[in-house]
């Protein structure tokens, strides 16, 4: 099996049009299985997953060399360190950029990015707001507004239609979140980008080894932004790296991760002002080894979320994660959506039955959207004041910001995890459990 989506280009633009799902034929999987009829796990019915969650070893010889490696050295910090540079090798060996800075933080490799592009303040930055708020740290710090444009509803990525709705004189950049590892329309993102002028941002920090059509992901847009968190596909505890082959913002960007000090130049002047947001040479050594894992944990990722998805798409009541049939979803997770009409339980209850099955899942992802959070509402991003607002740079008002389909997702999805440490066969049986759920709450 390759690790392209199995999913028919019929098949997508039907999911596409919301109807995908609706014309099959009841209790049939998508392979034709017949749906399993045993009574639920949650009413003391056999479990439709055997054993627990298979265990997930992430790291291992490469990690042990490299700090192996760094016991040796008598300086670690960043510039031109060797774990640095083995880190900004390997990282361009994923994704061929040529500007690349190591940094703290996901969060960090998005504000030197926004900083980088020159984003003023007042000046409007549209993304997701289905993400991590790390996504738009950054935005805020640079007193610039984030604008929230509504999500695909299967695909819960940027739709591009909204985006361009949104798009005023004062929008300046795009950052188009790869949410869970599955690329956004980096197609029709760029496009808007290139007519309005605007900077295309990609926020990567759950997207290791992704790709768009053939390209490996955060090479499409001007910058792309990655994170080593710990819960990523790869890690170094904490980390980032932002990078990009633009000659504008390419070299501004070790600068502004640097308290501004470009340390090419001499003299020792701050021409900009910036934050401390550099990455320490033990980090670096170990995200190098863990780049190493990447192409790997990415294969088998694709490989079981696109079986997952498959497996379950025909499910009446079901809608799958969206993944457009030429890209590469790296599956960081794999949320299907439930059509509340379709089924006599609440969404709560269905995720309670599938846990009972044995499966690895949650409803929903954040609580809310990001402009959702009081923090938002309130204005409230410098001890408890927005100056942009009080001084007349924005009439931003997030308490009146509706994102619906985004809402929509977030109180209809069911997140499953998916790693690398799991086997077909697992995931075969997480998709009988999703299809024996489904059909004994179905109307
Ligand atoms: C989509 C997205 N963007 C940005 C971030 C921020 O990354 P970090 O936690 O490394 O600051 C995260 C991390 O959870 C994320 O998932």
């Amino acid at each position: 099996m390759t690790d392209k989506n199995p999913f028919s280009r019929r098949q997508f633009l039907a999911a596409t049009s919301g109807v995908m799902g609706a014309a099959k034929l009841y209790g049939q999987g998508a392979a034709g299985e017949a749906t399993p009829a045993a009574k639920l796990a949650l009413q003391g019915g056999p479990k439709a997953v055997q054993g627990g969650l298979p265990q997930l070893v992430r790291w291992g010889q490469p990690e042990r060399e490299r700090m192996n490696a760094l016991i040796d050295q008598t300086n670690l910090f960043y510039w031109k360190g060797p774990q640095t540079t083995l880190l900004i090798d390997r990282f361009r060996q994923t994704c061929p950029l040529e500007h690349v800075m190591t940094c703290s933080s996901g969060t960090a490799a998005l504000h030197i990015a926004v900083a980088a592009a020159g984003i003023e303040p007042g000046d409007e930055v549209i993304t997701s707001p289905i993400s991590d708020i790390g996504t738009v740290i950054g935005v805020i710090y640079q007193q610039a507004v984030p604008v929230f444009a509504d999500l695909g509803r299967n695909t819960y990525n940027l739709d591009p239609e909204d985006v361009a709705r949104r798009i005023t004189p004062k929008t300046k950049a795009i950052i188009a979140v790869h949410l869970a590892g599955n690329p956004c329309d980096m197609h029709a993102l760029k496009t808007l980008a290139d007519q309005h002028n605007l900077v295309l941002i990609e926020d990567c920090a759950q997207a290791w080894g992704a790709k768009f059509r053939d390209k490996p992901i955060g090479t499409v847009g001007h910058i792309g932004c990655f994170s080593l968190q710990a819960a990523k596909h790869v890690t170094s505890g904490e980390g980032g790296v932002v990078a990009s082959n633009d000659p504008r913002f390419g070299p501004l960007l070790q600068r502004f991760g640097d308290k501004g000090m470009d340390r090419l130049a001499k003299g020792g002047l701050f021409e900009v002002f910036a934050t401390n947001y550099r990455m320490s040479e033990p980090q670096a050594g170990f995200a190098a080894a863990q780049l190493t894992r990447v192409e790997g944990i990415a294969e088998k990722r694709s490989r079981l979320g696109n079986l997952l998805n498959d497996k379950i798409a025909s499910t009446p009541g079901i809608e799958p994660h969206q993944v457009h049939p030429d890209d590469r979803s790296t599956y960081w997770f794999l949320m299907f959506r439930v059509r509340p009409e379709s089924f006599k339980c609440e969404r709560a209850e269905f995720v309670k039955a599938l846990v009972a099955e044995g499966v690895p899942a949650s409803a929903g992802y954040i609580p809310v959207p990001l402009y959702g959070n009081p923090v938002f509402q309130k204005h409230g991003f410098f001890a408890g004041r927005w100056p942009l607002k009080e001084q007349g740079l924005t009439t931003m008002d997030y308490a009146q910001v509706a994102c619906p389909e985004a809402e929509a997702i977030l109180k209809t999805g069911v997140r499953v995890t998916i790693h690398e440490g799991m086997g077909e066969a697992y995931v075969l049986s997480l998709a009988t459990a999703v299809r024996k759920v489904a059909t004994h709450y179905a109307h």
